[in-house]
């Protein structure tokens, strides 16, 4: 018996209409569906494409742990592998569903480094965070000349204001518990005015306001900042 595929499926930002027609033929067309999920609750990705499914698909969540100290989470992307290729092994095609897109920081890169050897893989692009942030706060990005630098906010203060620099704007990723820390830097580099701050884009409670608005303590992990420089939009 022929091996089965594994489709690496982006399903967007949050919007169930943003997941590709490729990559929602696909999910349709696998017997089984795997997805990454909190320890314990509702996989986001998998919420997204609720409205899709038709409840004929084996499952798989795979669990990460809330603190990766508990036990590394490179243990639970080896054991998933080892179940997915299980189920490739046996001829049966398997949609691994990723928030936005599968190589923009997704997590579905953990399994494609582990099973690209041995399995055939087909990665869907999906609507990345970023652009939809842009598109739901109404701010166009970068044209002409102009360079984009995606910074992950858990770096430190120095690195995230010298790749500011070297662009005409920005995406904040990662945002979460980093928050105040990055407002903070953006107020020294004298940028508040010019950060919008989005959250849930696209999904049914998405919100976003200026920086100074924003309560430190309800920013949640699915937020990011959008930070224009200068440039020529
Ligand atoms: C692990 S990365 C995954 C990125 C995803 N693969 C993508 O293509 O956008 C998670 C970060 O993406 C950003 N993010 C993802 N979805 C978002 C959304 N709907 N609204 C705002 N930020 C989002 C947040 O900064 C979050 O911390």
């Amino acid at each position: 018996m022929a091996d089965g595929s594994l489709y690496g499926i982006g399903v967007g930002p949050g919007d169930p209409e943003l997941i590709t027609l490729k990559g929602l033929r696909l999910l349709h067309a696998c017997p089984v569906l795997a997805y990454p999920a909190p320890e314990r609750g509702e996989s986001l990705a998998r919420r997204i494409v609720a409205p899709h499914l038709t409840g004929h698909q084996t499952e798989i969540a795979i669990r990460m742990p809330l603190s990766v100290e508990r036990f590394p989470a490179l243990e639970v992307y080896d054991r998933a592998a080892g179940e997915l290729g299980g189920h490739l092994t046996a001829g049966r095609d398997v949609a691994v569903l990723c928030l936005g897109d599968p190589f923009f920081y997704g997590s579905f890169m953990y399994l494609f480094a582990r099973l690209a050897a041995a399995h055939r893989i087909v990665v869907v692009p999906g609507v990345t965070s970023v652009g939809a942030a842009a598109a739901v706060a109404g701010l166009p990005l970068v044209a002409g000349n102009d360079t984009l630098a995606v910074i992950p906010a858990s770096l430190p203060d120095a690195e995230i204001e010298r790749r500011l620099a070297a662009c005409d704007a920005a995406a904040i990723v990662k945002l979460g518990r980093h928050f105040a820390r990055v407002r903070d830097l953006l107020g020294r580099l004298h940028l508040i005015h010019r950060t919008r701050y989005i959250e849930h884009a696209t999904m049914h409670d998405e919100r976003q306001m200026a920086l100074p608005d924003v309560a430190p303590a309800s920013v949640p992990y699915f937020s990011l900042l959008l930070v224009k420089r200068g440039g020529s939009t």
